[in-house]
């Protein structure tokens, strides 16, 4: 099915650098032509726009992004990392909005970790709540002191989406602390007398952190290894699938089942060496490594291979979970009974921690363990977030815009297959590859200055990590925006 239809106009090229007034007018007009007949064209250098394009009835939404300056501006500090400097009042929905008043689509979203949108009315209320006071105010440290309600609390966020069979939690502060925390675990579980040489083994192209254990299993650039020493703990091959999947059934099956056998192979040998694999860490989609998928299959096969030679499996949900692959957790599409013993997460859940089995408690206090185990006030904010994903079915909209975005991300590669390839996702977790490194970070720079932040992975993908309420028509807004970039790309 054809979700987008395309229509020729005159260059809009100017219509996000006009004052938003401007910018406004331009989408009424574009409201007021999609009734009019469209039609589906794919050739190279002409200016599409989207039907669906203008809606704008969000209740805390902008109508658009608006360009005033380049980015960074004059008020932005371009330092190193820093790519500009925000205004994090003015943002809102799927808006960041940058210190020189620039507008933008947010597709990037702080690393894949906003979930409901900037500034969203619900949470706004729920801060301004008398009795909410001293849950921000005072930061307990929890693993000792806990908040009366704090159970509860925990029963109506995160326990409301515990995964499948793991029935214990811990809060941590961010995704690296609940990797590290989860490999504790992990080897408190396999337990023999004193300080074994046990092992992790972890995949080519993962990211799992930066701090030291995590960055032992951490392949995804050398930038984040040089200089730290590591462990030597097994490093699998994860698949590299073609593209369109379809064209390559049986190539893609050879490529995971050669994964798969690698991983057993491994397994062995590190028993032999002495560094017996106590688990298995593996990301449902490799993210920061270049968005890399592989089949539900594969997966069913790897939790079988786990279970075989007694190795925890854990799963790493800090980038996959929160609801962006359309499933509240990606491992359910798995469709397994028994999907992990362990799942981190951490990013939209707005607080760090992990799920596990019963049986990976650990049989003393303080084994596992910190000062904040994380923060009440996250939690609290957190249950509101799972309520409205609940209340306004945003995994079924996470479904809706992901179909919409890949598939004009897939038209979009048709007319332009030297700039865009293997166009992929689940969800709104959609990416695709271009030439190279610099093609890439010269259309995120180019889209930026048109108002749409987008994200790099890998060496040479673009990814989108939207918030959960990025919706048909924001697919259709970046869609029409990327779709100008590309006919005048050089
Ligand atoms: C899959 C995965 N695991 C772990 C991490 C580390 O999380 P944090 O940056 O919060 O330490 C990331 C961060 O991007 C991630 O994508």
């Amino acid at each position: 099915m054809v979700l987008i239809s395309f229509r020729t106009v005159p260059s809009e090229g100017i219509l996000f650098l006009k004052e938003g007034i401007m910018a406004s007018l331009l989408l009424a007009r574009r409201v007021a032509c999609s009734s009019q007949k469209n039609f589906c064209l794919f050739t190279p250098g002409s200016r599409c726009i989207s039907q669906a394009a203008a809606k704008i009835d969000i209740e805390f939404d902008y109508d658009g992004p608006l360009m005033k300056t380049e980015v960074p501006g004059p008020r932005s500090q371009n330092a190193e990392a820093v790519h500009f400097f925000c205004n994090y009042e003015e943002s809102r929905g799927n808006y960041l909005v940058d210190v020189d008043g620039n507008r933008m689509l947010d597709l990037y979203s702080q690393i894949s970790s906003v979930p409901i949108g900037y500034n969203h009315p619900a949470l706004a209320k729920l801060i301004q709540q008398p009795q909410n006071a001293s849950t921000f105010i005072n930061r307990p440290a929890l693993g000792i002191l806990p908040p009366e309600n704090f159970v509860d609390k925990l029963r109506e966020s995160l326990m409301s989406v515990a995964p499948k069979g793991l029935s214990q939690l811990i809060t941590m502060a961010c995704g690296s602390c609940s990797n590290e925390n989860a490999f504790k675990t992990i080897f408190m579980w396999y337990r023999s007398p004193g300080c074994p040489d046990y092992s992790i083994l972890s995949f080519m192209g993962a990211f799992h952190g930066r701090t030291m254990g995590c960055l032992a299993t951490t392949h995804s650039k050398a930038i984040h290894k040089i200089d730290i020493p590591s462990f030597d703990w097994p490093i699998a091959p994860f698949p590299r699938l073609k593209y369109p999947l379809e064209e390559f059934v049986k190539d893609n099956q050879q490529e995971e089942a050669r994964c798969l056998e690698e991983v057993e192979d491994l397994i062995v040998k590190y028993r032999k060496k002495k560094r017996t694999v106590a688990g298995i860490i593996v990301e449902p989609i490799q993210s920061e490594g270049g968005d890399n998928h592989a089949s539900d299959d594969f997966f069913r096969k790897l939790r079988d291979i786990a279970r075989k030679h007694g190795c925890a499996f854990l799963v790493d949900e800090v980038q996959t979970g929160g609801g962006c692959t359309g499933k509240f957790w990606a491992h359910e599409h798995w469709g397994l009974d028994d999907p992990a013993d362990v799942m981190s997460f951490s990013k939209k859940m707005m607080t760090g921690g992990f799920f596990h089995k019963e049986e990976f408690r650990p049989n003393a206090p303080y084994r596992i363990f910190n000062t904040w185990l994380g923060d009440p006030s996250k939690n609290l904010l957190l249950a509101e977030v799972i309520n409205i994903i609940k209340r306004e079915d945003l995994l079924n909209n996470v479904t809706h815009a992901g179909k919409t975005l890949l598939t004009g991300l897939l038209d979009l590669q048709a007319r332009y297959p030297q700039f865009i390839s293997r166009a992929r996702g689940r969800g709104t977790f959609c990416s695709f590859d271009t030439p190279d490194e610099s093609v890439r970070n010269k259309l995120i720079l180019t889209a930026r200055n048109k108002g749409v932040v987008l994200g790099g992975c890998g060496d040479k993908s673009i990814r989108f990590r939207p918030t959960l309420v990025f919706r048909d028509h924001h697919a259709h807004l970046f869609l029409n925006i990327f779709s100008d970039i590309l006919a005048d790309f050089k």
